[in-house]
């Protein structure tokens, strides 16, 4: 089946033409980082207006990209939620306004479960249901949740975060260190060479609590840090070494828990925006190879925000269909877990 998928929680404009859930015929990712780096982070209003001016360039080219024609297209799966309001409404307008006109069905997805199919996509992943059951640890911008995955749609929560998101973490950092918007890149690239254990950061352990992350009191000892020690202009060495330890705080914490919870050799599969930190792929990877899990890292092109991860989620029938998607409206707050 072509599903094609769009996505536009936040800052990326995104389209992706989909084969059987994992074959990516195209996969237009149109990034805004350089319109939101001014502002430090992402503006909503700017970031629904360039979605509404690029949209229907992103979607032809999608099509174009997938050497496939309109008529081609057998489902819209489109991200409802959790994202920003002003901006999921552009994705979901235009979704609406193709299934109506191609006269096909339209799925509204949640992106968090978009960002856990991810692992499934393209020709070395392996297949969902052969996976299962896994854990799962969702790392993003927005979020930081760790889960068990016994089947499609069927999810036990294990724990998330109390405060910060690993990738606000990230983000807020970076900040604070001059580095500049996205955070985590700059992180990742500051950090080289740099010594990890320079500075001894909080873990963000939570008495009682085995798999709750709390990251805002490791952003607050990094500003007393800076504080007490201001990094000397040009002292790139010395940058490196605190950026370096800022992250070994948030890759050892998302690390702990992920190992507790991997269970009788059972894979692990992380997915996300900070799933591709380098040194969290290293870390995980030798840890993986010690306790001897099976490791699944999503291929680098489906980790930050994107369509082709949205098509996938609606392959495996789910996400919201039939005359309800039609009438759907956006979920700024959407769960992955039903309330119980
Ligand atoms: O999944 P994503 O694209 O969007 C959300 O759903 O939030 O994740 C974006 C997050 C940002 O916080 C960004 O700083 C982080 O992923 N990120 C990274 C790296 N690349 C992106 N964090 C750490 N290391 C990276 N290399
Ligand atoms: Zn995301």
């Amino acid at each position: 089946m072509i599903i094609l998928g769009i996505e536009t929680s936040c800052d990326e404009t995104a389209a992706a033409v989909v084969r059987d859930g994992r074959v990516v015929l195209s996969n237009i990712v149109y990034s805004q980082i350089k319109l939101h780096r001014a502002y430090g982070g992402v503006v909503p209003e700017i970031a629904s207006r360039k979605h509404v001016e690029i949209m229907p360039h992103v979607l032809q080219q999608a099509i174009d990209g997938a050497s496939i024609r309109w008529s081609d297209v057998e489902a819209i799966a489109v991200t409802q939620g959790p994202g920003l309001a002003s901006s999921l409404l552009v994705g979901l307008s235009a979704a609406k306004g193709l299934a109506l006109r191609l006269g096909i069905p339209l799925i509204g997805i949640n992106h968090l479960e978009g960002h856990l199919f991810s692992a499934f996509i393209g020709p070395d992943a392996p297949v969902f249901p052969d996976l299962c059951p896994f854990t799962a640890l969702i790392v993003s911008g927005g979020h930081t949740t760790l889960l068990r995955v016994q089947g499609p749609g069927r999810y036990q929560l294990l724990g998330s975060t109390i405060d910060d998101a690993a990738g606000e973490a990230f983000d807020k950092g970076s900040n604070l260190l001059g580095l500049g918007y996205p955070g985590g890149p700059a992180i990742d690239k500051a950090s080289r060479g740099g010594n990890p254990e320079a500075v001894d950061f909080p873990r963000g352990r939570q008495k009682g609590h085995l798999f709750s992350f709390s990251f805002s009191g490791l952003k607050t000892a990094l500003l007393y840090h800076l504080k007490q020690h201001p990094i000397p202009a040009g002292d790139s060495a010395r940058l490196a070494d605190v950026a370096a330890s800022y992250q070994e705080a948030i890759v050892d914490a998302l690390l702990e828990r992920t190992v507790v919870a991997a269970r009788d050799g059972r894979p692990v599969a992380v997915v996300g925006g900070v799933s591709l930190n380098k040194r969290l792929r290293e870390k995980l990877t030798l840890c993986s190879r010690e306790k001897g899990f099976p490791l699944v890292l999503s291929a680098p092109a489906f980790c930050t925000d994107n369509a082709a991860m949205i098509a996938a989620v609606a392959h495996y029938g789910l996400g919201l269909r039939d005359e309800s998607a039609l009438h759907m409206d956006c979920e700024p707050r959407l769960e992955l877990f039903a309330a119980p």
